[in-house]
């Protein structure tokens, strides 16, 4: 009883202190490992973007930004399916954690149509977004992780929040950044874990790669000798600009692939926030039960309406269908074009994309002009470049698991107006090269004009380091 009473006084004596001295606020303590969370660069620089043109809005701005740093996919969700979550918005029962079971059938039917892959339901896990699922993944699977580098910069917090364990492989600039399966080899033999999940993410962000079927033949073998399980990354497959070139690693490595995939990139629907995983081929009841069980523990089931939408999504449909083929070639349009761009600016080297949204820029040419300007390392160049009076947006560093000294940025290729875009497309699809550049220049100004400012960028560079 005395303590209690002691207890309840200091806790009076402690928020009266509060009280008076911060404006009625209490001293709310976090755990320690949240401060080693950091907020991604590219969400941190987007929404600084969008502040200062929101402020810019009907006044004349002193400057823009050129925005490559935020991927998000430019176009509208598909009509049908906006349709589809309307009308489902009555469904405000609880659902099952691991998806309705009309989801996983029309899941289970899409991958079919698309990828040839023939996957029962009963192996296919609807979750949150694919985030979730890698996040899962993660968290179930034993052993330490493979993340080749350059990555997408979501996979190191996530890993880094779980305290997981893992290994950054550094790809080659002289192999398009792709896997070599020798090196993977080596690289595996000296890991201490007995069983290993090896990241493999096509097309990739940042490069834009796809790989052939014959190279992921060879890693997967690489994988099967090695107890090295896979987590294919394929949330960009039905961007994949030919899209006859995309070969899904279920239909290679079945056994020991667990698929992600979802409608964030190639229906654009981020916000809806639904993905699934397919667990590997012979997956047991348990590892099964064991997904349902964290994801019922941890968030119930995703979204009702969003599942009962989401079946008008994997279910053929025309509309969508042509909607992937419009998307798929405004994207293939803007990369090639941009890259090319990029390309020509002396000392810079861009990746070629074949997929997604993204290509990823060596500038190590100007490493030693870099530090002359005062960036130290591969992070400071993506300060470097949005300095004044550049304004260039980037993802470049830590955040895409560079070496310190690997001067290199995440390019994202998505900064204009989607659906007038579309609209332009659909009505007029342009022709030939010539049409190709019009059609740019009219849709993407904003692009057209970062490429100015970096090739001004890199021409002070070398004007410094002359002098
Ligand atoms: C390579 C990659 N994987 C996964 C994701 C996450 O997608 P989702 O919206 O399904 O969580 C993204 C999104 O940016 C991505 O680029």
């Amino acid at each position: 009883m005395i303590n209690k009473l002691l207890k309840r006084h200091k806790y009076i004596a402690k928020l009266l202190t509060t009280q008076r001295g911060n404006n009625l606020a209490l001293n709310i303590e976090v755990e320690s490992y949240v401060d080693s969370i950091k907020m991604p660069e590219n969400v941190k620089i987007g929404l600084m973007i969008a502040e200062a043109r929101k402020n810019c809005e009907g006044t004349s701005c002193p400057f823009h930004y050129y925005g490559f740093a935020f991927g998000q996919s430019p176009f509208h969700v598909p009509p049908p399916m906006v349709d589809a979550l309307c009308t489902n918005a009555h469904q405000g029962h609880y659902s099952d954690a691991d998806g309705i079971p009309a989801l996983r059938e029309a899941i289970s039917g899409f991958v079919n149509r698309h990828f040839r892959s023939d996957v029962e339901p009963s192996r296919i896990f609807v979750g949150p977004g694919t985030k979730e699922l890698l996040h899962f993944v993660f968290n179930i699977i034993k052993g330490g992780v493979i993340i080749p580098s350059p990555s997408w910069i979501g996979y190191y917090p996530l890993l880094n929040l779980e305290g997981k364990h893992y290994h950054t492989f550094h790809s080659k600039p002289e192999h398009d950044y792709k896997i070599q399966p020798e090196d993977l080899d080596e690289f595996i033999s000296n890991l201490p874990d007995k069983q290993h999940t090896l990241v493999l993410n096509q097309p990739h962000n940042p490069t834009g790669l796809v790989y052939s079927k014959h190279e992921l033949e060879s890693i997967a073998e690489v994988c099967r000798n090695n107890n090295t399980f896979i987590l294919s990354d394929e949330i960009y497959a039905l961007t994949t600009y030919n899209f006859e070139d995309f070969t899904t690693l279920e239909n290679i490595y079945p056994e020991g692939t667990f698929v992600t995939n979802g409608l964030s990139k190639d229906r654009s629907a981020g916000g809806y926030r639904l993905g699934y995983c397919i667990l590997p081929e012979g997956s047991s009841d348990k590892l099964k039960e064991d997904f349902k069980k964290v994801a019922a523990t941890v968030y119930t089931n995703v979204s009702t309406p969003t599942q009962f939408a989401a079946v008008t999504a994997f279910k053929p449909n025309p509309e969508i269908e042509e909607y992937f083929k419009i998307t798929r070639k405004i994207h293939q349009l803007m990369g090639q074009y941009f890259s090319k761009e990029f390309n020509n600016i002396s000392g810079i080297s861009a990746t070629t994309p074949h997929g997604g949204f993204y290509f990823y820029v060596d500038f190590n040419e100007h490493s030693e002009a870099l530090r002359h300007a005062g960036a130290a390392t591969s992070n400071d160049l993506a300060r470097s470049l949005i300095s004044h009076p550049y304004h260039i947006a980037t993802v470049t560093g830590d955040a895409v698991m560079l070496r310190p000294d690997d001067y290199g940025a995440r390019i994202a290729f998505v900064d204009y107006d989607g659906k007038a875009a579309f609209d332009n497309y659909k009505q007029n699809p342009p022709r030939g090269a010539g049409g190709a550049e019009e059609f740019i220049k009219q849709n993407a100004p904003q692009m057209v004009s970062g490429v100015n400012a970096l090739r001004k960028y890199v021409e002070s560079l070398q004007h410094e380091s002359e002098n």
